[in-house]
Order: structure tokens, then sequence, then C-alpha cells
């Protein structure tokens, strides 16, 4: 009788074995699917880097642009203070001798004296747009990585959540493949999200750039004033006149590998001082 028992239990627990063993089985199976998961997720974290890079070499040619024309901008800006300068000086220097020098000497100050507030004018527009320059990049950084981790970040092993790998290892390797399938979709909607971005961020440079050309016509036209002012009173009150120019000095090209787009309309150098516009009636 007591042979027969232990030989059940013997029997009983064999069974026991051989199921356990095929859910065993089952259980390793999931670490083979798991093998599969690095390689897929290397490949879509390479895809979504080297958009992401690509994107980011496109926003530095549109800021390589923005600086450039930054510097070119300034060029023909102070170029153009320059030349109203020296045009004004003219006047100044070629009047007869009977009018008074000491008059003529306190123009000349005056003449200076504006040149150097409308640099205070030059450094305030460039602080600004380098200011809104650096925002951009900032914002746009932010939205290529914003646009980065929501690929990237990817979890591989929330199959597990809630699964135990000895009692549903099937279901565990069933979500696993979706899982592997998930990855192996390569997202090639980012291209177009990451170039919409860039062409966001170059028209925002563009909006930028224009209101630093603003900027420095503004500046241009306050010292035009002043220079208008300065040439009225040689008239009125320094009782001198203004003389015929001939062809006065201009200051020479910047000599520049670049070349300027017909679409950036520079300003026209200040037209030469007319005599009858400053005669006060
Ligand atoms: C990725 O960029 C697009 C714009 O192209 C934007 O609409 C989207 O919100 C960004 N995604 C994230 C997660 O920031
Ligand atoms: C970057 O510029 C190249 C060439 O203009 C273009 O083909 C590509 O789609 C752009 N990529 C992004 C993400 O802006």
């Amino acid at each position: 009788m007591k042979k027969h028992n232990t030989m059940k239990v013997v029997l009983a627990f064999v069974a026991v074995l051989g199921l356990a063993s095929a859910q065993r089985e089952n259980s390793l199976q999931v670490v083979e699917t798991m093998a599969l998961l690095p390689e897929a997720y290397r490949e879509l974290q390479r895809y979504v880097v080297s958009a992401v890079a690509d994107a980011k070499h496109n926003s530095s040619d549109a800021i390589y642009e923005f600086h450039r024309e930054v510097y070119l901008a300034k060029d023909t800006f102070l170029r153009s203070a320059i030349t109203l300068e020296t045009n004004t000086l003219y006047h100044l220097n070629n009047q007869p001798l009977e009018v008074d020098s000491g008059c003529l000497n306190l123009l000349r100050g005056s003449a200076d004296l504006n040149l150097q507030v409308s640099g205070v004018g030059f450094t305030n527009c460039i602080l600004d747009v380098d200011a809104r320059l650096n925002a951009e990049i900032q914002n746009v950084y932010d939205q290529l990585q914003a646009n980065e981790s929501s690929y990237v970040q990817f979890s591989l092993y929330d199959a597990f959540a809630g699964r135990n790998i000895f009692q549903n290892p099937q279901d565990i390797n069933d979500q696993l493949y979706i899982k592997l399938a998930q990855l192996q979709q390569l997202p090639t909607e980012l291209v177009a999200q990451l170039s919409a971005l860039v062409t966001d961020f170059r028209a925002r440079l563009e909006v930028a750039r224009s209101t630093y050309r603003q900027c420095l016509t503004v500046n241009n036209q306050v010292f035009q004033t002043a220079v208008d002012l300065i040439l009225i009173q040689l008239q009125q009150v320094c009782k001198g006149s203004l003389v015929a120019s001939p062809t006065l000095p201009t200051t020479p090209a910047l000599t520049t590998a670049f070349t300027v787009q017909p679409t950036d309309a520079v300003p026209t150098m200040p037209p030469m001082v007319q005599p009858d516009e400053y005669v006060i009636g």
C-alpha cells in the first residue's frame, strides 16, 4: 500500500515537470525575442538622430546667411553715415574767409557729435538683433530636441508590465513582437516635420533681419535730420552758404567675396544736399 502511494506521487510529479518544462521553454523564448529589439531600436535611433542632425545643419546654413546679411547691412549703413558726414564737412570746410570760423567749428563739432550718437544707435541695433537671433536659435533647438526625444524615447520593456515571465510568457512574447514591428516602422514623416521647423526658423530670421534693417534705417534718418539742421545753421546762424559740390570723395566699396542679392534692397545713399532745400523763406 505504501509502495503504491509512492508511485502515484512520482507519476504526478513527472507530469507537472513535463508541463513546467514546456512553460519554461516559452519563458526562454521571450529572451530570444528580446534579442531582436536592440538592433531595431538602434536603427530607429540612427534614423532619427541623422534626420535631426540634417535639420541642424540646415539651420546652421540659415544662421550663416543671417550673420552675413547683418554684416553686409551694417557695412552699407555705416558707409552711408560716413558719406553724409563727409558731405557736411565739405560744406563747412569750403566757406569764404569772412564766415565766422568759430561758428563753423561749432558746427564741425556738432557733426562729429551726431555721428557718434548714431554710433550708439548702430550698437543698439546690433545688440537687439543678436538677442533676437539667440532667442530664435534656442527656440528651434528646443523644438528639434522635442521632436528627437519624442521618437527616440520608446519603452522597449513595458511589455513586461503587469505580466509574469513564468506565468504569461506567450503574452509577453506577443507584446515584444508588436514592439519590434513598431520599431521597424521608421518615422519617415519626421523629415517633413523637421524641415517645416527649419523653414519656420528661416522665416523668423527673415523678420529679425528686416527689423534690423529698419533699425539702421531709422538711425541713419536721425543722423540725416541732424545733418540737415547743421546745414540750416550754417546758412541761418553762421551766415555761410552751401557750396556747389564737385565730386565728393566717396568711401571706396568694401572688397568682399559675397554678392548682395538684388532683393536685399539696400538703402540708397542719402541724396546730395540741394542748396535750395535749406533756404528758409
Ligand atoms: C515636431 O515638430 C512639429 C512641427 O514640424 C510639431 O508640430 C510637433 O509638435 C513636434 N513634436 C514634438 C513632440 O515636439
Ligand atoms: C535640409 O536641406 C536639404 C537640402 O536643401 C534638404 O534636402 C533636406 O530635406 C533638409 N532637411 C531638413 C530636415 O530640413
